[in-house]
């Protein structure tokens, strides 16, 4: 389910962010850099950890290449998280069952990209999760995801700009 077997989760009682990651994004670092960077995935959690943290957020992550293991941990974590951040990867261009489990969460959700879709190939402009999503940052790298957390983390606040694209 995920790279450690389960999700690691914080012990604080603060607001909890779900982080969770699809298909293939455990191989960042390898994947071309020219779209993703050469970070690895541990390094993109540490940096999401600590801005999270600073935020006030406790922090779960978990990534997976099993889109039903996917809207698994979305069911587990619907009810119990204040905020998701999900990067789907390809799923993100198709999943219909993603989207339908996104659907039943509580808090608001981020999508993630660490590329510009809106700029790659015709089919990856597609996202079935847009409409869903109340924060939308692409082609920003890591920093997109930091962008995400203080967004999320300004909905929670009551004082989000609208819209979703960023
Ligand atoms: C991605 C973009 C997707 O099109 C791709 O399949 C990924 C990663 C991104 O973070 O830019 O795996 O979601």
């Amino acid at each position: 389910m995920t790279r450690e077997g389960e999700p690691r989760e914080s012990t604080a009682s603060a607001p909890l962010l779900v982080v969770i990651h699809g298909v293939n994004l455990n191989l960042l670092g390898e994947r071309p850099s020219v779209h993703y960077g050469s970070f690895t995935l541990g390094e993109l959690e540490d940096r999401v950890r600590e801005a999270a943290e600073a935020r006030g957020y406790s922090v779960v992550f978990a990534q997976t290449n099993h889109e039903g293991e996917f809207v698994e941990l979305i069911h587990r974590f619907r009810k119990k998280a204040a905020a998701f951040l999900v990067n789907p990867g390809a799923w993100t261009h198709y999943s219909y069952a993603i989207r339908d489990a996104l659907e039943l969460v509580k808090g608001p959700i981020a999508e993630v990209h660490l590329s510009q879709i809106e700029e790659r190939e015709e089919w990856r402009r597609v996202s079935v999760i847009a409409e869903i999503a109340r924060v939308r940052v692409m082609g920003k790298g890591p920093e997109g995801y930091v962008e995400a957390v203080d967004r999320l983390a300004a909905v929670a606040r009551g004082d989000a700009r609208p819209g979703g694209d960023g």
